[in-house]
């Protein structure tokens, strides 16, 4: 990496002096006169003007300075300001041309499905590569838009109505490579006097070894209402690159006393002396108004922990499915695979007979644990049957292939394998209902 930052400084200086001297000096031999006109500022794809305004809108949100923006979670290195990303301007033009950034998984032709999604336009991408090719030039700076505001708050989200921490810190030690202990939170009377509505949660790692963390709900208040292999659905966590927020349709999870959050946490880094930090990250959960009506939602997977992958086998195929005896509501499906996961696919089929297909992952990747978030409401009719499909590379041509002579099943280590196609969804035939009785919260209001 040093070497290419040395190498594009030193060719941008290359090329600024040198070539467009010699350039200006063909022109002026060669063409007539108005060829030069092209090569006016405001005529050419400058940083300025066409290309931060495009790394503003899909990249600062994850490549800012260090330990600065939410959760603390970020990309390897700040793209904020022309010196930051002309050394990687090359780079750039490479990952955005194979879409590997930005980093989003569901396929071209489901554009426009989902409200979190990421794309570059075909203009967007052309000019970055017209950019990269004509030198990367800085251009005018009053032709910058003003720079993004950055929050450097603690929390993204505000002030959180409750905030948990892992009850005591961790040791994540020098030769930890991964590491994924399950800690229980108990919900006591004091922490959570009533029942409420969860709205939101963000998670703070406190170190950065911390790769993912994924909240699940336990025992009191949670029904397992559908074949999910015994486990319940994550309510929450900490993604690279997902920015919490805040459910603004109505829906959410019922917390109650006394229940139980498991938080799975992930840590993840080289296996290096000096590498070991303690962590003790917290969760900051977001309540709904005690009077407000929420309409609960509900997780679960179309998955099985009854499979196994042969070894060496390049394209693995899995099949599940359930159906849905009720109407639903569907909000949101995360395929869950660990690293020989390959592609996965969602599809419904209705009642009528008519199918359709709902995501469409050609391409998966462990590292980015996407959700997928409908933009528009998904309602699906009662006995309507969801397909889910995954598919995985066991092969030594995968290059996130832990062992590919192995045979590999279900189970937690991410050397193993998963295969939940989880969905958050809530029933149409239930009403939106406050988190406690009214009569309750009235009384609650007099006292
Ligand atoms: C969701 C967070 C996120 C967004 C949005 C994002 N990146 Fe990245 N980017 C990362 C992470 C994390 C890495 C580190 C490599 C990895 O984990 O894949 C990375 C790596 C890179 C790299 C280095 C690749 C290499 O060869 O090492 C480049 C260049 C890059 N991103 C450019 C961009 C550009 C340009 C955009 C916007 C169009 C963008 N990224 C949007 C998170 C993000």
């Amino acid at each position: 990496m040093k070497a290419s930052a040395f190498w594009f400084g030193f060719s941008a200086r290359w090329s600024a002096a040198s070539l467009a001297g010699i350039a200006i000096l063909f022109a002026a031999l060669l063409a007539p006169a108005p060829a030069l006109a092209d090569d006016d500022a405001s005529a050419r794809v400058t940083f300025t003007k066409d290309i931060l305004p495009i790394l503003q809108g899909n990249c600062q949100n994850c490549h800012r300075p260090l330990r600065v923006g939410f959760a603390g979670m970020v990309a390897p290195m700040p793209l904020m300001t022309f010196e930051e990303v002309r050394p990687w301007a090359k780079s750039i033009a490479k990952v955005v041309q194979s879409g590997e950034m930005p980093p989003w998984s569901a396929a071209e032709h489901q554009r426009g499905v989902f409200e979190n999604e990421r794309f570059l336009t075909d203009e967007e991408k052309s000019k970055i590569e017209t950019w990269v090719r004509s030198g990367s030039p800085r251009g005018n700076s009053e032709d910058a838009p003003p720079p993004l505001k950055i929050s450097e708050k603690k929390w993204w989200l505000g002030e959180p109505d409750l905030v948990l921490e892992l009850p005591e810190p961790l040791w994540v030690a020098d030769d930890v490579v991964d590491w994924q202990p399950m800690v229980p939170i108990k919900l006591t009377a004091e922490m959570l006097p009533e029942d409420r509505w969860l709205r939101g949660m963000e998670c703070v790692p406190d170190s950065e070894s911390v790769h993912h963390i994924v909240i699940y709900p336990f025992g009191k208040g949670i029904k397992r209402d559908r074949g999910s292999g015994g486990v319940g659905g994550t309510i929450g966590g900490l993604a690279p690159g997902a920015e919490p927020t805040l459910s603004t349709n109505g829906h959410g999870y019922l917390l109650t006393t006394g229940m139980t959050l498991g938080v799975s946490m992930h840590y993840h880094k080289e296996a290096v002396e000096g590498t070991g930090s303690w962590d003790q990250s917290k969760i900051g959960l977001f309540f709904y108004p005690k009077d407000a009506e929420v309409l609960e939602t509900h997780v679960a997977p179309v998955g099985t922990m009854d499979f196994e992958v042969p070894a060496g086998d390049p394209n693995y195929e899995l099949k599940m499915s359930d159906t849905f005896e009720r109407p639903i509501h569907l909000l949101s499906m995360l395929p869950h695979m660990h690293f020989r996961g390959k592609a996965a696919k969602y599809e419904a089929t209705y009642p009528d007979g008519s199918t359709e297909l709902l995501l469409d992952v050609p391409a998966y990747d462990y590292d980015w644990q996407h959700s997928y978030q409908f933009a528009e409401e998904k309602h699906l009719p009662a006995g309507t049957k969801i397909d889910v499909t995954m598919w995985f590379d066991n092969s030594a041509d995968n290059p996130a292939n832990p062992d590919p002579t192995q045979p590999v099943g279900f189970g937690l280590a991410t050397d193993d394998e998963m295969a939940f196609g989880w969905m958050a969804y809530s029933y149409d035939d239930e009403k939106p209902r406050t988190a406690l009785a009214p009569a309750e919260i009235a009384a609650q209001a007099s006292e």
